[in-house]
């Protein structure tokens, strides 16, 4: 038995394996999508421009910012102070019912209102107060203006109805006025990559990037205008945006068996493929399949306990996952307990060191496609790695999967050496819904201005 198990792992380290050389080709292959994504070829990177740039940190005022992406809504409120500095922040925390994401757009956006005006009465607000709103929407859209956007797709298993192709921002204010929340100017749409490299950028003019590995993952980047090709009214103008990749559907990568067993069984087959192989809300899908296979194929003894407690697709959650590898505990008993609780009783300590590798080594090859795709995104920016360059992050993979900010920086030592010293990954904790803020104060300041 022994041997056979040993080898287990080995083969699927092969399958899984990211060499440097495939790494430079993701980079490669990277960029020529990026380039086709900014003047409209067809590219599996949308490269959607957000109508914003970085902030001076000299932004002031007080806002209120929604925070849209994931199974929670956020509402804040917070008083930019100039500066870099932010004050007064207040957070509310709201679950979104399944049946509010996928049943009938509408009611999705007066779920969202009626939050707003909880938190408002709360905080003992008047809800006609006159206010500016930046609205995080985590989604792909596609923008005309800073303020308003046509939803291109929903992702992460949100489906509600009737929002594909419309403006999200129309939707949010009919639901504000329904609920008499009329003070409320909604002044801004963003991303939450966006939302999260604003929130770092307004205290670090080196901040280029802002990236997002958690339920999904996705980035963007600071892009000179005259690059911005599909974009002609900006012909001739000098001055950057932020761009939202939505790198989540890059599809240039090598897929093993598990991927497209996945892939088949997600309701967008064919698209989000990165996203599908680094984000929280698939890991764990792709760790259950390749624990399946060994289950099936007698290499885990336990198997048939394991099927059975993991037969449902997605019920290997990315945190146990995260659970599985942290697990330091002498014949890793805590990994026992939590099979035992989880209906897989009677495991090995040699089968749960082979879980344990089998997890690892799916999520280090997410971690090495996400330093790859950041490799990408800054060598976009600045081929030659001469200035440095910070990339804000946020999402529980990164923040909490064991390990996984370490791989990252190890794969990006691989790909770009010493040059990699000049990158610096920060973790911009809730940066989305503060980003949010600001990308509203720098759009109001610029209604101020009639030439902007
Ligand atoms: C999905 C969304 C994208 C978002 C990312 C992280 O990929 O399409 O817009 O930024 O998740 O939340």
């Amino acid at each position: 038995m022994m041997p056979k198990k040993i080898m287990a792992p080995a083969a699927l380290l092969k399958e899984f394996a990211l060499t440097k050389r495939e790494m430079r080709r993701i980079i490669k292959d990277f960029h020529g999508e990026m380039e086709r994504g900014l003047c409209e070829k067809p590219s599996s990177l949308k490269m959607l421009p957000t109508y914003v740039d970085r902030p001076t940190g000299n932004e002031r005022g007080a806002y209120i910012a929604l925070d849209l992406g994931g199974t929670n809504f956020r509402v804040l409120t917070l008083e930019l102070k100039g500066k870099g500095r932010i004050a007064g922040l207040k957070v509310m925390k709201f679950a979104i019912p399944k049946k509010i994401m996928t049943g009938e757009g509408k009611e999705l956006f007066l779920f969202l209102a009626r939050s707003i005006k909880k938190f408002l009465l709360a905080d003992r607000a008047r809800l006609d107060k006159a206010i500016d709103l930046g609205f995080t929407f985590s989604f792909p859209i596609k923008q005309r203006s800073v303020a308003s956007g046509d939803l291109v797709v929903w992702t992460k298993g949100f489906e509600a109805k009737g929002v594909v192709g419309m403006d999200v921002v129309g939707l949010l204010k009919e639901a504000l006025m329904r609920e008499g929340l009329s003070g409320i100017r909604v002044s801004a749409l963003a991303n939450d990559t966006v939302g999260t490299l604003m929130a770092r950028a307004y205290s670090d003019p080196s901040c280029d990037v802002g990236v997002i590995i958690g339920t999904g993952t996705n980035a963007c980047y600071t892009e000179s205008l005259e690059k911005i090709k599909k974009l002609q009214d900006l012909a001739g103008r000098s001055g950057h945006m932020i761009i939202n990749i939505e790198w989540g559907n890059f599809n240039k990568l090598k897929a093993t068996r598990y991927d497209r067993l996945l892939d088949e069984a997600t309701d967008n087959p064919g698209c989000q493929i990165l996203e599908k192989m680094v984000s929280g809300m698939y890991l764990g899908e792709v760790a259950r399949l390749v624990l399946a296979d060994l289950a099936k194929r007698s290499i885990l003894p336990c198997g048939s306990k394991f099927l059975a407690a993991f037969r449902k697709p997605m019920s290997l959650k990315s945190e146990y996952v995260s659970m599985i590898e942290s697990d330091r505990s002498s014949g890793l008993s805590k990994m026992d307990a939590l099979l035992n609780s989880l209906g897989v009783s009677g495991s090995s300590a040699e089968e749960r060191m082979l879980i344990k590798s089998a997890c690892g080594i799916v999520s280090t090859r997410a971690a090495g496609i996400s330093a790859s795709a950041m490799a990408a995104v800054v060598t976009k920016i600045d081929p030659a790695v001469s200035k440095k360059h910070t990339i804000a992050i946020d999402g529980s993979v990164y923040e909490k999967h064991p390990g996984f900010s370490a791989k990252i920086k190890n794969a990006l030592k691989e790909i770009l050496g010493r040059k990699a010293s000049r990158i610096r990954i920060v973790l911009s904790k809730d940066g989305s819904g503060k980003g949010a803020a600001i990308i509203a104060a720098v759009a109001a300041q610029k209604r101020g201005r009639p030439d902007a």
